[in-house]
C-alpha cells in the first residue's frame, strides 16, 4: 500500500533536524540550484512549464505559465512573493514544510528568483504561527552565511535578498492582491484586477506570487527534469502533492502521492474512518471547496476530477467528518468564520455573510420554517459571483453543498426543535460518541 506515495517534499521530515543547513545539504540540497545556475533563466521558466506544475495554493493555475507573463523588458524591479498564510480551515501543509524543512523553500526561492529575474523575494508567513517565522528566519540566515543568498551567489553573478515577512494575522491576505497591500503596510483588502501583479503587482512592480508548495516542488524539478514530474499525476494535473488529512481517521497527517489518487486509498493509508464510524463528509481542499460524499470515494483527486463532482481541488485539505457529526453544526462554524474574516471592502460579502450566520444559527436551533432554507440558498445566490473577491464565493461554498446532500438534516433540525444529533435531545443517538 505505502507504494502509492511518492514522497518528495515530505522525504526528509523525518530526518534528524531536518529543518538545518546541515541536513538539507547531506541529501544534495542546493545542488538544484547549481543546476538552474547553469541553464538561462528563460530555460528555468521552459522547464517548469514543460513538468506541468500547478499552483498548489488552490486555483492550480501553471506556475510557468505565470513566470513567462513578467515582461522583462519592463525596467522595474521584479518580485517574487511567496504565499505562506495558509489560514483556510483545514489547510495544514505549508506550515509543516516550512517547519520540517524550510530550506526547500529557500531553494525553490532562490531558483524561481532567478528564473523571473527578481533581485528581492519576500516570504509572508501567517502572523500567529511565531515559530515557523522564526523557523524560516533562521533558515534564511543559515544560507546567507553559506553564501546560497546575497551577492554573486554561488559566482553565478545572480544576487538576492530575501525579506520574511510576518503578516498580522487575517485570512483575506492569503488572497494574492489583499497580500501585497499587507505587504506594503497598508490594510489587507484585495486589490481591483487589471493590472494583474505579473505587470503591476508589489510597489506597483512586476511581481510573481506562488504558494509555499508550488515554490518548494521547483529543486526537485529541476534536480530531476520536467519528464520525472509529469511523469507522474494524471493527464492535465501533473505530479504530487501534498493530501492533508484531519479529523475522524485513525492516523490524520500529511500524504505525499501523486495527484489522481482517490480519497479510498488515502483513507486506507491512514488507518480508516474512526472504528464503529462511516464516512459521512468531507472536503476536498479546505473549508471553501463545497462539501463531498462517500459517494465520491474514487473520484481522482485531481483539478478535473473534483471539479467534475462540482467541488474543487482546492489545496487538498481532505477533512474528513464521520456520520457522528452534524453537517449543519459543521456548516455553521465555518460560516462563522467567514463572517469574522470578511474584510469588509463590499456588501455582497460583509452583510450577507452576517445574514448566513443569523438564518443558520436559526435553523440549527431548530427555530423557523423549510422556507427559511430557500431563504438561506436566496442569501448564498446573492453573495455568489456578486462580491469583490473569493473569500465570499468560498463562504457560500459549505452551505449549499451540506443542503444539496443533506437537506433531509436540515429539515430534521426543524421537526426535532433543535439538533437531532444533540443527545440531550435525541433518543435517536443514545449510547453514540457524538461530535457536537
Ligand atoms: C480568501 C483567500 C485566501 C487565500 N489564502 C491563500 C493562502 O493562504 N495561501 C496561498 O498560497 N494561496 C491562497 N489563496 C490563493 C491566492 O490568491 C493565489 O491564488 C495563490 O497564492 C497563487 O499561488 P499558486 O499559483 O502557487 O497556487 C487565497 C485566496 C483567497 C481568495
Ligand atoms: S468578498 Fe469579502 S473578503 Fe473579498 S473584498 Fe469583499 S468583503 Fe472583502
Amino acid at each position: 500500500m505505502t507504494d502509492v506515495l511518492t514522497p518528495v517534499l515530505t522525504d526528509n521530515w523525518g530526518d534528524d533536524r531536518s529543518w538545518t543547513l546541515d541536513s538539507y545539504a547531506a541529501r544534495g540540497g542546493y545542488e538544484a540550484l547549481d543546476k538552474a545556475f547553469a541553464m538561462a533563466p528563460d530555460d528555468v521558466i521552459n522547464e517548469v512549464k514543460e513538468s506541468g506544475l500547478r499552483g498548489r495554493g488552490g486555483a492550480g493555475f501553471p506556475t510557468g505559465m505565470k513566470w513567462g507573463f513578467i515582461p522583462q523588458d519592463n525596467p522595474k524591479p521584479k518580485y517574487l512573493v511567496v504565499n505562506a498564510d495558509e489560514s483556510e480551515p483545514g489547510t495544514c501543509k505549508d506550515i509543516p514544510l516550512m517547519m520540517a524543512s524550510p530550506h526547500t523553500l529557500v531553494e525553490g526561492v532562490i531558483i524561481s528568483s532567478y528564473a523571473i529575474r527578481a533581485n528581492k523575494a519576500f516570504i509572508y508567513i501567517r502572523g500567529e504561527v511565531l515559530h515557523v517565522v522564526r523557523r524560516v528566519q533562521r533558515a534564511v540566515q543559515e544560507a546567507y552565511l553559506a553564501g546560497h543568498l546575497g551577492k554573486n551567489i554561488h559566482g553565478s553573478g545572480f544576487d538576492l535578498d530575501v525579506v520574511v515577512h510576518a503578516g498580522a494575522g487575517a485570512y483575506i491576505c492569503g488572497e494574492e492582491t489583499a497580500l501585497l497591500e499587507g505587504l506594503e503596510g497598508r490594510r489587507g483588502q484585495p486589490r481591483l484586477r487589471p493590472p494583474f501583479p505579473a505587470v503591476a503587482g508589489l510597489y506597483a512592480s512586476p511581481t510573481v506570487i506562488n504558494n509555499v508548495e508550488s515554490i518548494a516542488s521547483v529543486p526537485s524539478i529541476i534536480a530531476h527534469g520536467h519528464g520525472w514530474f509529469s511523469s507522474m499525476g494524471t493527464e492535465k494535473s501533473k505530479g504530487f502533492g501534498i493530501f492533508s488529512l484531519s479529523g475522524h481517521v485513525q492516523r490524520p497527517g500529511q500524504y505525499e502521492a501523486p495527484l489522481g489518487i482517490t480519497l479510498r486509498t488515502l483513507i486506507e493509508l491512514a488507518g480508516g474512518v474512526r472504528d464503529g464510524h462511516e464516512l459521512k463528509f468531507w472536503t476536498p481542499g479546505g473549508s471553501s471547496t463545497p462539501l463531498l460524499t462517500a459517494e465520491h470515494l474514487d473520484m481522482p483527486l485531481d483539478f478535473e476530477g473534483v471539479g467534475a463532482a462540482g467541488s474543487m481541488l482546492g489545496t487538498r485539505a481532505l477533512q474528513i467528518f464521520d456520520d457522528s457529526t452534524c453537517v449543519v453544526r459543521a456548516t455553521l462554524r465555518w460560516t462563522e468564520f467567514y463572517k469574522h474574516e470578511s474584510c469588509g471592502k463590499c456588501t455582497p460579502c460583509r452583510e450577507g455573510t452576517w445574514w448566513l450566520v443569523q438564518t443558520l444559527s436559526a435553523l440549527e436551533n431548530g427555530q423557523g420554517s423549510e422556507a427559511d432554507l430557500d431563504l438561506l440558498l436566496d442569501q448564498c445566490d446573492n453573495i455568489l459571483g456578486r462580491s469583490f473577491c473569493a473569500l465570499a464565493d468560498g463562504a457560500v461554498s459549505p452551505i449549499t453543498s451540506s443542503i444539496k446532500y443533506f437537506r433531509d438534516e436540515y429539515v430534521a433540525h426543524l421537526t426535532e426543535g433543535g439538533c437531532p444529533f444533540d443527545p440531550a435531545r435525541s433518543t435517536a443517538w443514545a449510547g453514540q460518541e457524538v461530535n457536537a
